[in-house]
């Protein structure tokens, strides 16, 4: 005991020390922050996507996320696997199997399709939680994943967040049960989650997700940063904005705000979107930020995949635009108007995250790219600073 209290004074007066001396000194740029060996670069992968696993260059990832199965209401919440459900799950894992260098593969529940109102039920009673959590680990073992996601979009009330933190309390518990029975690695347990830690601006109450249990549970949280701006609204807007000196809709108001409610950098994988959104421009000669709209471009349902903008641009003659002060690009041609990303808003989004020693971030969604460039400039950013 006595040793160690004299170890523990003289780490403290090291500690004391070495804060007096940086503090002297400006603080460290954004490159100098080290990149932690087991950060994350990852994407999601949409079942039925005809993009093969087998193609994805696993240089420039570290965790491909299956996206997605849902809980059946009418069977108890397990896992609802169809049998084309079943010939993509075994493609997703063969694609990524013995692939150098490895990626970790993660199963992804829910999706922004799914019902929201199924995730609430299930999460709302003892017997249902753990019928959904022994399913996912049977599920996950059954076919080789590396670990589980929940994407449940969204909880809509102060109880559906409680009963969350319950969630994720028996669900890391069932899963280092499973690790010692089965005597293999635990699965990893992640969420994505709203891009601020409390949600305001849909349904009807305010509420805020349960940051202890994220921070205690989950291996991450996976803020999505996008989907900021859409043609639900009819003004052009900024799908995935950096920064918005007008607004809280913002990626760093969002990160801001995770790491405010107590979420650790460290747990925090920030989002970043390989498709853009896109509008009928109202008037085709008033085509800025906030420009009237009258709904979706025609034939584009309101999204369009990054390889699909980079034609459009291409067949079109478009006018691009970087705009500096959101961080995005935008193009328009005729009344059609697209928000988006691409090389060099990318690169400056992956060095903010990695300024705020967040873990990482992902990809919505992998088969979106064009050649890899985006995903390329992240990860070589990410690792490298270039
Ligand atoms: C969604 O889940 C709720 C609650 O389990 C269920 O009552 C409802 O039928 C489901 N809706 C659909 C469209 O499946
Ligand atoms: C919001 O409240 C209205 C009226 O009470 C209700 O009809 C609607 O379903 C609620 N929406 C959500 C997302 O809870
Ligand atoms: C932004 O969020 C803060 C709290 O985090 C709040 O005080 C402020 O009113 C919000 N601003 C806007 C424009 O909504
Ligand atoms: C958007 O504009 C269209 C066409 O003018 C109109 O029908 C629709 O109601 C508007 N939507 C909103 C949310 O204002």
């Amino acid at each position: 005991m006595a040793s160690s209290i004299a170890v523990h004074s003289f780490i403290l007066l090291l500690l004391f020390l070495t804060m007096h001396q940086s503090s002297a000194q400006s603080t460290p740029s954004p490159s100098n922050f080290p990149t932690p060996f087991t950060s994350v670069r990852a994407a999601y992968w949409p079942s039925g996507s005809d993009f093969p696993t087998s193609s994805i260059d696993t240089n420039y990832f570290t965790h491909i996320y299956y996206a997605f199965l849902n809980p059946d209401p009418a069977d108890s919440f397990k896992l609802s696997i169809t049998q084309s459900d079943q010939t993509e799950l075994r493609n997703f894992i063969s694609g990524l199997r013995n692939r150098h260098p490895p990626v970790k593969t993660l199963l992804s529940l829910g999706g922004g399709s799914s019902n929201s109102s199924a995730f609430a039920a299930m999460a709302s009673t003892p017997h249902s939680r753990s019928a959904f959590i022994e399913s996912t680990i049977q599920v996950a073992r059954q076919y080789g994943f590396d670990g589980l996601d929940l994407d449940w979009e969204f909880p809509d009330t102060p109880r559906d967040m409680s009963n969350l933190a319950i969630l994720f309390k028996e669900w890391y518990q069932a899963l280092l049960l499973d690790s010692k029975v089965q005597r293999k690695p635990r699965l990893l347990l992640t969420a994505a989650v709203y891009y601020a830690n409390t949600i305001v601006l849909i349904g009807n109450e305010t509420r805020s997700y349960p940051a202890g249990a994220i921070r205690q549970y989950l291996d991450w949280a996976s803020p999505m940063n996008f989907d900021y701006h859409g043609a639900w609204s009819n003004f052009t807007g900024v799908n995935s904005a950096l920064f918005d000196p007008k607004s809280n809709i913002s990626t760093r108001y969002g990160i801001g705000s995770w790491i405010r409610s107590g979420v650790p950098p460290s747990k925090l994988v920030m989002g970043l979107p390989l498709y853009g959104r896109t509008w009928e421009l109202e008037d085709p000669n008033v085509h800025g930020i906030g420009a009237r709209a009258v709904g979706p471009a025609t034939g584009t349902g309101g999204t369009m995949d990054y390889n699909k903008i980079l034609e459009f641009n291409e067949e079109n003659g478009a006018t691009i635009v970087y705009d500096g002060i959101s961080v995005s690009y935008y193009s328009y041609s005729g009344t059609t108007w697209i928000t988006y990303d691409d090389v060099r808003s990318i690169k400056r989004k992956v060095q903010f995250a990695r300024s705020l020693g967040l873990h990482g971030y992902f990809f919505w969604a992998v088969n979106k790219d064009k050649d890899w460039a985006l995903s390329r400039k992240a990860s070589n950013t990410w690792r490298g600073g270039y």
